[in-house]
């Protein structure tokens, strides 16, 4: 029989897979049972051999940039592909999944490395603190975060209160019901002033529970069936714009609403280009952190107590870590904002 012989054509998948054992098979020294096809990444699941020391996987990984998820049985080693999909919000809010949530506040953080989508309930985080660098997403991200609870919880029950320091990503909010106040834009002064008022309404709040002896602000619904005291989500776009200009009083409000606003209802989202150059105050009061890609190594460890965030991919990837647990890579949805 005739063979032809010529050059072979290897396909980009074929590469991948090529990669993979130059890169960083050797060092985990075991067999590839699976590869899973993941909107953005493929997941290469690996039973590493006896002997394969974690360190050595984790040091080989880092080298090239790839991400890898642990358990004590197995490694997912996920490899970017060449083109990766969008994941868009709209498709993730008609899940059955987000239909059926039970969370009270619930806000979609994304897909994980395999496509499985990610809700949480901000009423538990209690606050969010996020990382990032111009360009990574995080405005698109927190659009998509308070679409997640328009869709979810009405108006009457869920406030938002915007500060944008920046003060373009946040028009399609301008007329809309789940607005509490007009928004806070290039302003720093009507910023801090906008955060001054809510730590007077936490106050306020606070005397309600204690007239009616109640906890917290679900009792105080069950008890009262007073429609008076809807969550409020408070949204800072970019924090050290704020502090900055009026570094004391940002921090000090951060602080008080950081610490005592979850009873009452109220939950920050807060976002930073720069980790570093948060107060400790803020951080210790915001054990709920998220980061997109990060500068560097030691980026990475001040905002989630680990390396890692420096080999996510440029844009709308994240490690998320609730209150201290092992960070978590998810890949933020898209919405046109
Ligand atoms: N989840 C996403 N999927 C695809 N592209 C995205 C996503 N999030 C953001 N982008 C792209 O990145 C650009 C910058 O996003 P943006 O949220 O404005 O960044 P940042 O606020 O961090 O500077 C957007 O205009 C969009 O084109
Ligand atoms: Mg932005």
């Amino acid at each position: 029989m005739d063979t032809k012989r010529g050059p072979v054509m290897i396909t980009n998948e074929q590469k991948i897979i090529i990669d993979y054992y130059e890169n960083i098979g050797s060092a985990i020294k075991g067999h590839l049972v699976d590869i899973v096809d993941g909107p953005i990444v493929y997941n290469f699941i690996v039973k590493p051999g006896e002997n394969s020391k974690l360190n050595t996987i984790k040091k080989a990984a880092s080298e090239h940039n790839y991400m890898i998820a642990y358990s004590s049985k197995q490694i997912n080693v996920q490899i970017p592909k060449e083109t990766r999909q969008v994941v868009f919000l709209d498709k993730l809010l008609k899940t059955k999944e987000f239909k059926n949530t039970d969370a009270i506040l619930p806000i979609i953080m994304g897909v994980d490395t395999f496509g499985e989508i990610m809700i949480k309930d901000l009423r538990k985080l209690p606050h969010m603190l996020v990382c990032g660098r111009t360009g990574c997403g995080i405005s698109v991200f927190f659009n998509s975060l308070l679409k997640s609870l328009k869709s979810a919880v009405p108006a009457t029950e869920c406030k938002f209160i915007i500060i944008d320091p920046k003060g373009a990503d946040y028009d399609i909010w301008k007329s809309d019901k789940h607005l509490m106040c007009p928004m806070v834009k290039l302003d720093a002064k009507a910023a801090v002033q906008k955060l001054q008022e809510v730590t007077e309404l936490i106050d306020e709040r606070y005397q309600k529970l204690q007239n009616n002896k109640v906890k917290n602000v679900e009792e105080y619904k069950k008890k009262t069936n007073k429609k008076d005291m809807p969550y409020i989500v408070v949204v800072i776009d970019e924090v050290a714009d704020l502090r900055t200009s009026a570094k004391k009083q940002t921090e000090l409000c951060v602080q008080y609403v950081a610490q005592k606003a979850r009873a009452v209802g109220i939950h920050l989202i807060i976002g930073t280009q720069r980790p570093d150059a948060l107060s400790g105050i803020i951080k210790a009061n915001m054990p709920t952190r998220v980061s997109f890609q990060a500068r560097t190594g030691v980026n990475s460890m001040q905002m989630l107590g680990e390396k890692g965030a420096e080999n996510l991919l440029p844009n709308a990837d994240i490690l998320f870590s609730d209150a201290g647990r092992i960070p978590v890579r998810i890949h933020t949805p898209y919405v046109e904002c």
